[in-house]
C-alpha cells in the first residue's frame, strides 16, 4: 500500500526525505553492505541533495558504500546546466567522500541509443542480473503526470524487455532527447520515494492517486515487492480528497 505523507512546505518535504535516505542508507549497508540510489532529476531534489550533504546530515551516512546512479538524464554533456548529473553533483556527490568509482552517471554525451546502451551494461554489472534492484529509486513528478523520462503516451511506458531506453519528450524548455529506466526497473527497486511540491502538481497528483488508473507515467509506478512512497507539500495535496493531510 503506498504511503502518502503530506508536510507543510517544500523545506520540510526535503528534510523528510534526507532523514529516509539516511535510514535506508542504514538498513541497506547492514543487510547488504552498500546502498545503491537513483537519483532524481529536475528541480525537486536539489533541496534534499543538499541537506544530505550538510553537517547535519552527510556524518550520518557510510558514503563509501553508497553507490549512486540517475534514474533519468537529459543528452546533454556532465557539464551543461542542463544535466541532472551536475546538479547533483554540484549539490551532494562534489560535497561528500563518496569514492568515483561509487558514482554511476548516464552518459548522456553520448548518442541517446549508445547511452541507453552503455547504463544497462553499468547496471548488469554492478547488479549482476540483467534487472536492477535498487535500494532507492528517488522520483520526481511532472504536471503533465510524467515521470523520471516515462511521459505520457511513450513507447517506453510498454517496455519490459530493457531497463533503460532512450525517449523524445517535449516538456517545458528542458532538452527534449533522454535517457531514462523503464517502469519495470523502477519498480524492482526495494523502495521508490515521489517527491512532488507546489501548488502546479495539485490537480495532476490529485489525478495520479485518486483518479482513475491509466493515463499518467506515475501510475505505472508501484513496485513489486517494496516499498511506495509519496513525500508531498501541502500545496501540492490541496486538491487530494480521499487522502489525510
Ligand atoms: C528530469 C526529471 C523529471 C523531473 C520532473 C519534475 O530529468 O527532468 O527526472 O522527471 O523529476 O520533470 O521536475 P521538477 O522537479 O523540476 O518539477
Amino acid at each position: 500500500m503506498p504511503e502518502i505523507i503530506v508536510l507543510p512546505n517544500p523545506g520540510a518535504v526535503a528534510r523528510a526525505a534526507a532523514e529516509r535516505i539516511v535510514t535506508l542508507a542504514d538498513e541497506a549497508t547492514a543487510a547488504r553492505r552498500r546502498f545503491s540510489m537513483a537519483l532524481a532529476g529536475g528541480g525537486t531534489p536539489e533541496a534534499t541533495y543538499s541537506l544530505l550533504a550538510s553537517d547535519e546530515f552527510a556524518a550520518r551516512v557510510d558514503w563509501p558504500r553508497v553507490h549512486v546512479f540517475w534514474g533519468d538524464e537529459r543528452c546533454v554533456p556532465p557539464d551543461d546546466p542542463e544535466s541532472n548529473f551536475r546538479m547533483a553533483d554540484a549539490a551532494l556527490l562534489s560535497q561528500v567522500p563518496i569514492p568515483v568509482g561509487n558514482v554511476h552517471r548516464m552518459r548522456g554525451e553520448l548518442e541517446p541509443q549508445a547511452a541507453a546502451a552503455d547504463y544497462a551494461g553499468e547496471l548488469c554489472a554492478f547488479f549482476a542480473t540483467p534487472w536492477p534492484r535498487f535500494d532507492l529509486v528517488l522520483l520526481g513528478m511532472g504536471d503533465d503526470g510524467h515521470t523520471a523520462s516515462l511521459f505520457p503516451g511513450s513507447a517506453a511506458l510498454r517496455e519490459t524487455g530493457q531497463p533503460v531506453v532512450s525517449v523524445t519528450a517535449h516538456y517545458q524548455d528542458r532538452p527534449a532527447c533522454r535517457v531514462t529506466l523503464t517502469p519495470r526497473a523502477i519498480n524492482e527497486a526495494h523502495e521508490v520515494l515521489f517527491l512532488v511540491t507546489g501548488v502546479a502538481k495539485a490537480e495532476t497528483l490529485r489525478a495520479v492517486l485518486e483518479g482513475p488508473k491509466g493515463p499518467y507515467p506515475a501510475q505505472q509506478i508501484h513496485p513489486t515487492s517494496g516499498q511506495l512512497t509519496w513525500l508531498v507539500d501541502a500545496a501540492a495535496a490541496s486538491q487530494l480528497a480521499r487522502t489525510p493531510r
